[in-house]
């Protein structure tokens, strides 16, 4: 894997609303399985601008970024946490290019190939590296202790 320790890694996916409305969802999913991935968790959720905003936030400079945040809320999206030896690279080049359009051309196999339609309206995300996918995951899952846990943390 890409830690090196031959342990599994978990990357996140998104399938992206017109993924989701485009009723994409069973052919990605058999993608995934047939893949060797393990689906850990997995939550249909609606993105505000500011969530979807804050999730793109390396991205708010660029001259896409008010049409991404658009995409990205105009409709439910799911969100899964994918696990498997070197799931980053193996997720990301199961996806393939960025621009689906090209995708269709130069990966035709790919899932962006399958259900996309051009450079904005890919369909699903993937995290970039290790650390994106640690950071990605925690945004949509991280769970806040209990109360009673965190008040015994700061009496310690
Ligand atoms: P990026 O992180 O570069 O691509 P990837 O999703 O492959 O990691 O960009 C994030 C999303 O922003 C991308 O999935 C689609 C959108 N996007 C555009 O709409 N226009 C662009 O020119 C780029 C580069 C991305
Ligand atoms: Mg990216």
């Amino acid at each position: 894997s890409s830690n090196g320790s031959g342990e599994k890694e978990r990357t996140l996916g998104i399938i992206k609303p017109d993924g989701l409305s485009g009723n994409y969802t069973d052919r990605i999913r058999k993608v995934i399985l047939e893949s060797g991935f393990h689906i850990n968790k997995e939550m249909i959720i609606q993105l505000d601008e500011v969530n979807a905003a804050d999730f793109y936030a390396e991205h708010s400079s660029k001259s896409f970024f008010t049409s991404l945040i658009k995409y990205m809320t105009s409709g439910p999206v799911l969100v899964m946490i994918l696990e498997k030896e070197d799931a980053v690279a193996h997720w990301r080049h199961l996806i393939g290019p960025t621009d689906a359009g090209k995708a269709k051309i130069t990966h035709p196999q790919s899932i962006r190939a399958m259900c996309g339609v051009d450079l904005e309206k890919n369909c699903v995300h993937g995290s970039d590296s290790h650390q994106s996918a640690q950071r990605e995951i925690a945004f949509f899952f991280k769970e806040t202790p209990p109360d009673e846990a965190v008040r015994k943390h700061d009496e310690l």
